[in-house]
């Protein structure tokens, strides 16, 4: 249902979209005199001075089509009534929008659209908040000469597959707006008006349920639609919003800008802001509708301690629970060092809450034993980045992708885990720019509706940096550098080592097609393609960082960037695809054993001197313990306490056993989480962490945009992450002192130059900020490098490619790659407990038919997965998305245990995970694998020893 509230971020519907051009045309409307851009309508003109002109099958996010005949108007000259929706300005134009002709002509419409509709209105979900009721109103209505009596859809069933929404036929005014929002919005072709005439009806596929059609649940049509046809379920039934704030998706790296529309404190909808830089007032499944675990049932709000993991849990006051945590950590570090304990930060916390946590580690527990998600993520990016081109971020805006000519997605999956960037992708692609994918498995994007790419190069998983090689040979080889670019902005020494070093014959297409299965015509002919289509764009994702060359690949991206001058302008660039909202963030604040924030070495006197004096701390010099460290490091019996905020590295982290046998020689595991979640199992202190909907704070997106994270509700625990790390800090004997989460961004802000121009108040005035944000771009960094790389001249690293370890052999012949889902979340904590599980209730094993036949293996089959590392069971999909000899899971359900099969291999500069290589066997089986028996035992007693609590309290 389209927002109407005129405030909240959702603003004046214009009609038809705005138009850009440098040639301005001046008309005149209903006596005014106005200029708008040429190529705009008359509609939006009129709205631009003022003028609303009545209009259904209009709405300013969508392409004019013309079809409801309400927007009719004079202009001076012209016969008839033309539609002002779909007829351009013209220079000296002048046109009537209010005669009494066209109010006869309005009225005359409406009466035919309400002749076929149910005059429900006091109990209709849309009453306050519908187009056709308050076009009624606006052509004055009083009456509907042709009555209600005649043929019409009054019962035609209602469609209620879809959890989220409901689609109620029998409201339906045909304006086709749901049909335009899938194509051009969403970019799914989900929709189309089935039948002619009277009989026609949007209709799902081939008259499908939405349920079983191709529908992704973006709600773009339900957004699009202006009368209660398409509607939330949530909004049927809590009723119409009376109060509104804008506030960011705390789901992934795309950060998309929301409006929570409220009733009280009850949620009643989320509405993807129009005004939002990230999305544009697009949103996906997740943000949009998978809110609902916020007020789960499972959510634990009293914090609980316990003695040992086998005890029930206790709960306890905030304060108990602090001095508690605090005694056990401090007693620690009394016995076995101060190097004994650390902390994890999250993702998913705001920047605020972070950089707090990396405070408490360093300033209160003195060591810098701190890490980050990002480690087992996108810390290859980081590294890599910074040797290249001297920042550890993105280049680029995501509206830049609409410039781009080209387009390289190298192991990453837009439709799925960054969606609504996904759907601008395709919609350039749709505008006609080259598609090149460079991934094991033919994702989405390879082929959907209107959308084909020009290359898929389906290597073997592993040998990224082979084929990123052999595009540079082909590059350097066949004079398709950039030579003006490379001589200007790189270091000239380095780039002719590279040369060289990627011209040689073993870095031909040719010579590495054994190696990457790549067909050699495929890789030169998308090399050409990159080097020579004008502006070529390179996004990438997981798939190039999780492996054992993980940060290689990164600097070999770069390099790729470099050598054809794709990097500082618009349409081009180097675009990591973040996976969680707040992973740019993470890294931002300093939530890395060896960096304070900003990317500033542990060790560097001067920065490390400026927050000890900010601090009024001794602060240490040496880098602390990475998470894999951590582990080592319990397992060898000197590292015993951790505090873990927002973050379950028991299921998200490689070698499940490995974890879990690390956490269980800790002798104090903290967790402030939202529930008790796999990692909180292994606590014994629980302190109850806050959802996004209870936040104050700022999330940074893959793009480096800081967006404000707004509460609009108290936190169900009593209290903010923030304020509970500021408890424990001040329990540990180092006092923090904040007021609320702006004070500590003032903080960020005077310790870390990218930071330096940032604040709350700046955040309100300009929506986001990208940054650096800074005296020299006061308001903030859209593009990045372009005079110059922040390190000065861009650096060429040559990237050798080294095979992994983890070989296939007779024992373990397939790979295993890993990745997500569009419904699910990371971990699942989160869309595990709303209705997205209806998509995806289990995580599933995809398999190519050649390996599935093999082996006897049938769609549904149960199959067990065996590596190195461990096995578990799960069911099969036979499916042709794969090529032989790799499979492919996801890592959303505990119980799947996909993290049991992965290994300790990780990239050799980050200690990023390699899970997108693992040597395995797959076989079909009858039962589920020994570790997820022992899985399902312990969490049925730990939920056990849950429910005593609740019990006790009772
Ligand atoms: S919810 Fe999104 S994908 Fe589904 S029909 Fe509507 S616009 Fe299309
Ligand atoms: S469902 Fe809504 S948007 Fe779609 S055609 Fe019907 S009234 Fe228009
Ligand atoms: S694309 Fe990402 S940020 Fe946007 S709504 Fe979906 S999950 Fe949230
Ligand atoms: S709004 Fe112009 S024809 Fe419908």
């Amino acid at each position: 249902m389209a927002c109407q509230c005129g405030n909240g971020g959702c603003g004046t519907d214009y009609g038809t979209p705005a138009r850009v051009s440098e040639k301005l045309v001046t008309l005149e409307i209903d006596g005014m005199e106005i200029s708008v851009p040429e190529g705009t309508s008359l509609m939006r003109a009129a709205a631009e001075a003022g003028v609303q002109i009545p209009k259904l099958c209009a709405t300013d996010s969508l392409e004019p089509f013309g079809s409801c005949r309400l927007c009719l108007v004079e202009v001076e000259g012209r016969r008839g009534y033309p539609a002002s929706c779909t007829t351009l300005v013209d220079s000296g134009m002048k046109v009537r929008t209010q005669t009494d002709k066209l109010a006869d002509i309005r009225r005359g419409v409406m009466e035919l659209y309400i002749s076929d509709h149910p005059l429900d209105c006091l109990t209709c979900a849309a009453n306050g908040n519908c187009e056709l009721q308050d076009m009624a109103g606006a052509v004055g209505l009083r009456e509907v000469r042709y009555g209600q009596e005649g043929k019409n859809h009054f019962k035609s069933a209602k469609d209620t597959s879809n959890p989220y929404f409901t689609y109620d036929p029998a409201k339906c005014i045909v304006c086709n707006r749901c049909v335009r929002a899938c194509e051009e919005i969403q970019g799914t072709f989900a929709l189309t008006i089935d039948s002619r005439g009277f009989d026609s009806r949007v209709s799902p596929g081939q008259n499908e349920s939405f349920f079983d059609s191709e529908c992704v649940s973006c709600g773009a049509c339900v957004q699009a639609c202006p009368t209660a046809t398409l509607m939330e379920n949530s909004v049927i039934r809590h009723g119409q919003p009376d109060h509104r704030v804008i506030t960011t998706c705390a789901y992934c790296g795309v950060g998309c800008s929301f409006v929570a529309e409220m009733k009280g404190d009850q949620v009643v909808n989320m509405v993807p802001d129009k005004n939002g830089h990230a999305n544009h007032g697009h949103s996906c499944v997740k943000g949009r509708f998978a809110w609902g675990y916020a007020s789960h049932p499972d959510r634990i709000v009293k914090p609980m301690i316990r003695e040992k993991i086998t005890d029930p849990w206790k709960e306890v006051s905030w304060d108990e629970a602090i001095q508690y945590a605090a005694g056990r950590l401090k007693g620690i570090q009394a016995k076995y060092g101060k190097g004994a304990i650390g902390g994890i930060v999250s993702s998913r916390c705001t920047n605020e809450e972070d950089y707090l946590v990396q405070k408490l580690v360093r300033a209160a527990f003195g060591n810098n034993n701190v890490d980050t998600c990002a480690r087992v993520c996108h810390s290859p990016t980081g590294y890599g980045l910074k040797q290249t081109l001297g920042e550890s971020a993105g280049t680029q805006t995501f509206d830049s992708v609409m410039e781009s000519d080209v387009i390289v997605v190298i192991g990453a999956n837009p439709t799925d885990g960054h969606p609504v960037f996904g759907s601008q992708l395709k919609r350039r692609l749709r505008e006609g720019a080259k598609l090149i994918v460079v991934d094991p498995r033919a994702i989405d994007l390879v082929k959907s509706p209107h959308v084909r790419a020009d290359y898929h190069l389906k290597l073997r998983p592993g040998t990224n940096v082979a084929v990123a090689n052999a595009m540079a040979h082909v590059i350097v080889t066949e004079n398709l550098v950039d030579e003006a670019f490379v001589a200007s902005r790189c270091e000239a020494q380095d780039f002719m080592e590279w040369k060289s070093y990627v011209a040689e014959d073993g870095n031909s297409p040719e010579a590495l097609e054994a190696v990457t299965g790549v067909p050699a015509a495929d890789l030169r002919a998308a090399a050409r393609l990159f080097a020579t289509s004008g502006n070529g764009a390179i996004y990438y994702g997981l798939g190039v960082t999780e492996h054992s060359q993980g940060s290689t690949m990164v600097m070999a991206i770069a390099n790729l960037a470099m050598v054809t001058g794709n990097i500082g302008r618009l349409g081009v660039g180097v675009n990591p695809l973040r996976g969680q909202n707040n992973v740019q963030g993470s890294c931002d604040m300093g939530a890395f054993p060896h960096e304070l924030p900003g990317y500033r070495h542990v060790a560097d006197d001067s920065v490390r001197g400026l927050f000890e004096e900010a601090w009024g701390v001794a602060l240490d010099n040496e880098p602390g313990l990475r998470i894999n460290n951590m582990f080592e490091a319990a397992l060898d019996g000197s590292y015993k306490g951790i505090y873990c905020q927002g973050e379950d590295i028991v299921q998200s982290d490689p070698n499940t056993q490995h974890v879990i046998a690390a956490m269980e020689q800790m002798e104090c595991v903290v967790v402030q989480d939202l529930f008790l979640n796999e990692t909180a199992k292994y606590a014994h202190v629980f302190l109850p962490g806050a959802s996004f909907l209870e936040k104050d704070g700022t999330f940074t997106n893959a793009e480096r945009r800081i967006s404000r994270v707004r509460k609009v509700k108290e936190p169900l625990g009593g209290y903010g992450d923030w304020e509970a790390t500021m408890m424990l800090s001040k329990a540990m004997g180092y006092e923090m002192h904040y007021d609320h989460p702006a004070q500590i961004m003032d903080e960020i802000a005077r310790l870390t130059p990218t930071f330096q121009g940032v604040s709350f108040e700046k955040l309100e005035e300009l929506g986001s900020i990208q940054w650096p944000c800074n005296e020299q771009a006061p308001e903030g960094t859209p593009i990045m490098h372009i005079d110059e790389f922040v390190r000065g001249k861009g650096k060429f690293v040559v990237t050798r490619y080294v095979a992994t370890d983890e070989k296939v052999n007779q024992r373990f012949p397939l790979i295993l790659t890993t990745g997500r889902i569009l419904s699910q979340y990371n971990v699942g904590a989160q869309t595990r407990r709303t209705s997205n599980s209806s998509w995806h209730p289990e995580d599933i094993l995809e398999i190519h038919p050649h390996d599935a036949e093999e082996r006897g293996i049938q769609d549904g089959d149960w199959v067990g997965i065996q590596s190195r590392a461990g096995e578990t069971v799960l069911h099969a999909k036979v499916s042709s998305r794969m090529q032989p000899g790799v499979v492919y899971t996801t890592f959303h359900h505990p119980f799947s245990g996909a993290n049991v099969i992965t290994t300790d291999n990780s990239d050799w500069a980050t200690n990023c995970p390699e899970y997108k290589v693992t040597a395995v066997q797959v076989m079909k089986v009858t039962q589920p694998s020994e570790w997820q028996k022992r899985y399902r035992q312990f969490s049925e007693e730990q939920q056990e020893l849950l429910q005593q609590r609740e019990t006790a309290k009772a």
